[in-house]
Protein backbone atom coordinates (compact mmCIF):
# COMPACT_ATOMS: atom_id res chain seq x y z
CA UNK A 1 0.00 0.00 0.00
CA UNK A 2 1.42 3.43 -0.59
CA UNK A 3 1.64 6.24 1.45
CA UNK A 4 -1.10 7.95 -0.41
CA UNK A 5 -3.69 4.83 -0.14
CA UNK A 6 -2.84 4.29 3.38
CA UNK A 7 -3.91 8.14 3.59
CA UNK A 8 -7.26 7.78 2.10
CA UNK A 9 -7.85 4.36 4.05
CA UNK A 10 -10.23 2.90 6.56
CA UNK A 11 -10.81 5.60 9.64
CA UNK A 12 -12.03 4.81 13.02
CA UNK A 13 -14.65 6.26 15.18
CA UNK A 14 -11.94 8.99 15.80
CA UNK A 15 -10.97 9.84 12.56
CA UNK A 16 -7.54 7.96 12.66
CA UNK A 17 -6.79 5.80 9.87
CA UNK A 18 -6.55 1.98 10.88
CA UNK A 19 -4.45 1.08 7.83
CA UNK A 20 -3.21 -2.02 5.90
CA UNK A 21 -6.01 -4.30 6.66
CA UNK A 22 -6.11 -3.62 10.10
CA UNK A 23 -9.51 -2.12 11.69
CA UNK A 24 -8.60 -1.93 14.94
CA UNK A 25 -9.72 1.35 16.37
CA UNK A 26 -7.25 3.33 17.99
CA UNK A 27 -7.46 4.64 21.26
CA UNK A 28 -4.05 4.86 22.47
CA UNK A 29 -1.09 6.80 21.10
CA UNK A 30 2.09 6.73 22.44
CA UNK A 31 4.21 9.40 20.95
CA UNK A 32 8.32 9.79 21.06
CA UNK A 33 10.03 13.18 20.87
CA UNK A 34 13.26 13.82 20.03
CA UNK A 35 15.72 16.66 19.14
CA UNK A 36 14.22 17.17 15.97
CA UNK A 37 10.93 17.90 17.18
CA UNK A 38 12.46 21.39 19.23
CA UNK A 39 15.63 22.04 16.11
CA UNK A 40 13.16 24.62 14.63
CA UNK A 41 12.84 26.89 17.75
CA UNK A 42 16.80 26.52 17.96
CA UNK A 43 17.91 24.02 20.24
CA UNK A 44 20.61 21.89 18.36
CA UNK A 45 20.09 18.32 17.97
CA UNK A 46 23.04 15.85 18.91
CA UNK A 47 24.01 14.52 15.63
CA UNK A 48 23.93 16.59 13.09
CA UNK A 49 27.01 18.13 11.65
CA UNK A 50 26.45 20.94 13.48
CA UNK A 51 25.29 19.15 16.35
CA UNK A 52 26.10 18.61 20.00
CA UNK A 53 28.18 15.65 20.11
CA UNK A 54 30.28 17.18 17.19
CA UNK A 55 32.01 19.64 19.84
CA UNK A 56 31.92 17.81 23.10
CA UNK A 57 32.58 14.15 23.09
CA UNK A 58 29.83 12.38 25.11
CA UNK A 59 32.21 10.36 27.22
CA UNK A 60 33.61 14.14 28.28
CA UNK A 61 29.91 15.61 29.17
CA UNK A 62 27.51 12.96 29.79
CA UNK A 63 28.79 10.25 31.64
CA UNK A 64 28.73 9.69 35.41
CA UNK A 65 32.25 9.06 35.15
CA UNK A 66 32.77 12.46 33.36
CA UNK A 67 31.12 14.28 36.33
CA UNK A 68 33.77 12.73 38.86
CA UNK A 69 36.65 13.49 36.49
CA UNK A 70 35.41 16.78 35.82
CA UNK A 71 32.45 18.23 36.90
CA UNK A 72 32.95 21.63 36.16
CA UNK A 73 33.64 20.90 32.39
CA UNK A 74 30.25 18.88 32.95
CA UNK A 75 28.07 21.71 34.84
CA UNK A 76 29.68 24.44 32.25
CA UNK A 77 28.23 22.23 29.25
CA UNK A 78 24.30 21.74 31.26
CA UNK A 79 24.48 25.24 32.15
CA UNK A 80 24.66 26.22 28.81
CA UNK A 81 21.90 23.79 27.81
CA UNK A 82 19.89 25.16 30.28
CA UNK A 83 20.78 28.96 29.18
CA UNK A 84 19.57 27.59 25.79
CA UNK A 85 16.25 26.45 26.73
CA UNK A 86 15.15 29.16 28.67
CA UNK A 87 15.73 31.18 25.70
CA UNK A 88 13.91 28.68 23.37
CA UNK A 89 10.72 28.84 22.19
CA UNK A 90 7.94 26.07 21.53
CA UNK A 91 7.57 26.17 17.40
CA UNK A 92 4.57 24.31 15.82
CA UNK A 93 5.12 21.22 16.12
CA UNK A 94 4.85 21.17 20.46
CA UNK A 95 1.96 23.02 19.72
CA UNK A 96 0.17 20.95 17.67
CA UNK A 97 0.73 18.28 20.42
CA UNK A 98 -0.67 20.32 22.97
CA UNK A 99 -3.55 20.40 20.57
CA UNK A 100 -3.60 16.51 20.30
CA UNK A 101 -3.20 16.36 24.33
CA UNK A 102 -6.09 18.60 24.75
CA UNK A 103 -8.17 17.14 22.05
CA UNK A 104 -7.43 13.36 21.77
CA UNK A 105 -10.49 11.04 24.23
CA UNK A 106 -8.19 8.46 24.30
CA UNK A 107 -5.58 7.25 26.61
CA UNK A 108 -2.11 9.37 25.27
CA UNK A 109 1.44 9.34 26.33
CA UNK A 110 4.36 11.71 24.99
CA UNK A 111 7.23 10.27 25.54
CA UNK A 112 10.50 13.02 25.30
CA UNK A 113 13.92 12.22 25.13
CA UNK A 114 14.73 16.34 25.23
CA UNK A 115 15.49 17.86 28.41
CA UNK A 116 13.75 21.12 27.10
CA UNK A 117 10.46 21.94 28.85
CA UNK A 118 9.14 23.46 25.32
CA UNK A 119 5.75 20.62 25.43
CA UNK A 120 4.72 21.91 28.42
CA UNK A 121 5.61 25.22 27.98
CA UNK A 122 2.94 24.73 24.56
CA UNK A 123 0.20 23.40 26.58
CA UNK A 124 1.26 19.38 26.62
CA UNK A 125 0.16 17.69 29.98
CA UNK A 126 0.62 13.99 29.57
CA UNK A 127 4.67 14.16 29.06
CA UNK A 128 7.51 12.38 30.19
CA UNK A 129 10.80 12.88 30.41
CA UNK A 130 12.68 9.88 29.96
CA UNK A 131 16.27 11.45 29.80
CA UNK A 132 15.78 13.90 32.94
CA UNK A 133 15.34 17.84 32.70
CA UNK A 134 17.24 20.88 31.71
CA UNK A 135 15.55 22.77 34.33
CA UNK A 136 15.78 20.64 36.87
CA UNK A 137 18.56 20.05 39.83
CA UNK A 138 19.14 17.04 41.55
CA UNK A 139 20.77 16.77 45.09
CA UNK A 140 22.72 13.76 45.55
CA UNK A 141 22.84 13.85 48.99
CA UNK A 142 19.42 14.51 49.97
CA UNK A 143 17.86 13.44 46.76
CA UNK A 144 15.91 16.19 46.23
CA UNK A 145 14.88 17.22 42.54
CA UNK A 146 14.70 21.10 42.48
CA UNK A 147 13.20 23.09 39.81
CA UNK A 148 16.79 25.02 38.37
CA UNK A 149 16.73 27.94 36.08
CA UNK A 150 20.06 29.66 37.40
CA UNK A 151 23.93 27.85 36.96
CA UNK A 152 25.18 24.45 39.01
CA UNK A 153 28.90 25.42 37.70
CA UNK A 154 29.50 27.98 40.70
CA UNK A 155 27.89 24.66 43.54
CA UNK A 156 25.58 26.19 44.85
CA UNK A 157 23.94 24.72 47.91
CA UNK A 158 20.71 22.46 47.87
CA UNK A 159 17.68 25.05 48.92
CA UNK A 160 16.34 21.58 50.60
CA UNK A 161 19.26 20.01 53.13
CA UNK A 162 22.71 22.48 52.68
CA UNK A 163 24.76 20.38 50.60
CA UNK A 164 26.65 21.45 47.74
CA UNK A 165 26.01 18.22 46.39
CA UNK A 166 23.62 19.74 43.26
CA UNK A 167 23.75 17.95 39.53
CA UNK A 168 21.71 18.16 36.60
CA UNK A 169 18.82 16.09 36.86
CA UNK A 170 19.63 14.15 33.55
CA UNK A 171 20.06 10.73 32.62
CA UNK A 172 23.64 9.96 31.15
CA UNK A 173 25.37 7.29 29.51
CA UNK A 174 25.25 4.41 31.62
CA UNK A 175 22.24 5.30 33.86
CA UNK A 176 19.02 4.29 33.54
CA UNK A 177 16.33 6.47 31.60
CA UNK A 178 13.44 7.69 33.96
CA UNK A 179 9.85 5.61 34.33
CA UNK A 180 10.60 2.77 31.92
CA UNK A 181 8.14 0.65 33.85
CA UNK A 182 5.49 3.33 32.56
CA UNK A 183 6.56 3.30 29.07
CA UNK A 184 6.52 -0.34 28.13
CA UNK A 185 2.97 -0.62 29.80
CA UNK A 186 1.92 2.33 27.81
CA UNK A 187 3.94 0.49 24.86
CA UNK A 188 2.31 -2.40 25.29
CA UNK A 189 -1.45 -0.99 25.36
CA UNK A 190 -0.83 1.65 22.61
CA UNK A 191 -2.67 1.03 19.34
CA UNK A 192 -0.40 3.45 17.43
CA UNK A 193 3.06 4.78 18.21
CA UNK A 194 4.24 7.68 16.82
CA UNK A 195 8.03 8.53 16.92
CA UNK A 196 8.84 12.18 15.94
CA UNK A 197 12.48 13.62 15.17
CA UNK A 198 14.62 11.13 16.68
CA UNK A 199 17.56 9.07 15.04
CA UNK A 200 16.78 6.13 16.43
CA UNK A 201 20.40 5.64 17.74
CA UNK A 202 20.29 5.94 21.34
CA UNK A 203 18.46 2.45 22.77
CA UNK A 204 16.33 1.90 25.12
CA UNK A 205 14.11 4.59 23.18
CA UNK A 206 15.67 3.27 19.83
CA UNK A 207 14.06 -0.21 20.26
CA UNK A 208 10.49 1.33 20.64
CA UNK A 209 9.36 0.82 17.48
CA UNK A 210 10.23 -3.24 17.68
CA UNK A 211 8.83 -3.23 21.24
CA UNK A 212 5.22 -1.93 19.46
CA UNK A 213 5.23 -3.76 16.58
CA UNK A 214 5.81 -7.19 18.58
CA UNK A 215 2.71 -5.62 20.03
CA UNK A 216 0.98 -5.39 16.88
CA UNK A 217 0.58 -1.64 16.97
CA UNK A 218 0.57 0.17 14.16
CA UNK A 219 3.65 2.32 13.68
CA UNK A 220 4.29 5.86 12.11
CA UNK A 221 7.58 8.02 11.53
CA UNK A 222 7.71 11.76 11.54
CA UNK A 223 11.41 12.83 10.54
CA UNK A 224 13.48 14.96 8.66
CA UNK A 225 15.19 11.84 7.27
CA UNK A 226 14.69 8.26 7.63
CA UNK A 227 16.15 7.73 11.03
CA UNK A 228 18.46 4.77 11.54
CA UNK A 229 15.23 2.01 12.63
CA UNK A 230 13.15 3.80 10.05
CA UNK A 231 12.34 0.22 8.07
CA UNK A 232 10.22 -1.03 11.48
CA UNK A 233 7.87 1.80 10.53
CA UNK A 234 4.37 1.19 8.78
CA UNK A 235 4.88 4.15 7.65
CA UNK A 236 7.59 7.14 6.98
CA UNK A 237 6.51 11.25 6.58
CA UNK A 238 9.47 12.99 5.65
CA UNK A 239 9.57 16.76 6.74
CA UNK A 240 10.15 19.55 9.14
CA UNK A 241 8.28 18.37 12.31
CA UNK A 242 6.77 22.18 12.22
CA UNK A 243 4.98 20.78 9.20
CA UNK A 244 4.63 17.44 9.16
CA UNK A 245 3.58 17.00 12.75
CA UNK A 246 0.95 19.88 12.80
CA UNK A 247 -0.71 17.81 9.64
CA UNK A 248 -0.76 14.25 11.11
CA UNK A 249 -2.34 15.82 14.36
CA UNK A 250 -4.96 17.80 11.90
CA UNK A 251 -5.51 14.54 10.56
CA UNK A 252 -5.86 12.52 13.49
CA UNK A 253 -8.43 15.18 15.41
CA UNK A 254 -10.61 15.14 11.69
P1 LIG B 1 19.66 13.20 17.22
O1 LIG B 1 20.47 14.44 17.08
O2 LIG B 1 20.37 11.90 17.27
O3 LIG B 1 18.59 13.08 16.02
C1 LIG B 1 17.74 14.14 15.69
C2 LIG B 1 16.83 13.67 14.57
O4 LIG B 1 15.94 14.74 14.28
C3 LIG B 1 17.55 13.32 13.25
O5 LIG B 1 17.03 12.11 12.72
C4 LIG B 1 17.24 14.51 12.34
O6 LIG B 1 17.14 14.13 10.98
C5 LIG B 1 15.88 14.93 12.87
N1 LIG B 1 15.58 16.35 12.65
C6 LIG B 1 16.43 17.40 12.63
N2 LIG B 1 15.78 18.55 12.42
C7 LIG B 1 14.47 18.22 12.28
C8 LIG B 1 13.27 18.95 12.03
N3 LIG B 1 13.27 20.29 11.88
N4 LIG B 1 12.11 18.28 11.94
C9 LIG B 1 12.06 16.92 12.09
N5 LIG B 1 13.16 16.18 12.33
C10 LIG B 1 14.34 16.81 12.43
O7 LIG B 1 18.72 13.40 18.51
P2 LIG B 1 17.90 12.30 19.32
O8 LIG B 1 17.47 11.19 18.46
O9 LIG B 1 16.87 13.02 20.11
O10 LIG B 1 20.59 11.50 25.05
O11 LIG B 1 19.02 11.78 20.32
C11 LIG B 1 18.66 10.80 21.28
C12 LIG B 1 19.51 10.97 22.49
O12 LIG B 1 20.89 10.99 22.12
C13 LIG B 1 19.32 12.28 23.22
O13 LIG B 1 18.22 12.31 24.09
C14 LIG B 1 20.59 12.43 23.96
C15 LIG B 1 21.56 12.04 22.87
O14 LIG B 1 22.78 11.57 23.22
C16 LIG B 1 21.25 11.78 26.19
O15 LIG B 1 21.90 12.80 26.34
C17 LIG B 1 21.13 10.72 27.23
Amino acid sequence: MTARMARNGPRNKFGVIAGEGCMKPIRTIVVLTGAGVSAESGLQTFRAADGLWEDHRVEDVATPEAFARDPALVQRFYDMRRAAIMAARPNPAHAALARLDAAWPGELLIVTQNIDDLHERAGARRVLHMHGEGLSAWCTACDARLRWTGTLLDDPPCPSCGARALRPDIVWFGEMPYRMDEIFVALREADLFVSIGTSGAVYPAAGFVRQARECGTRTLELNLERSQGSTWFHESRLGPASTVVPEWVEEVLA
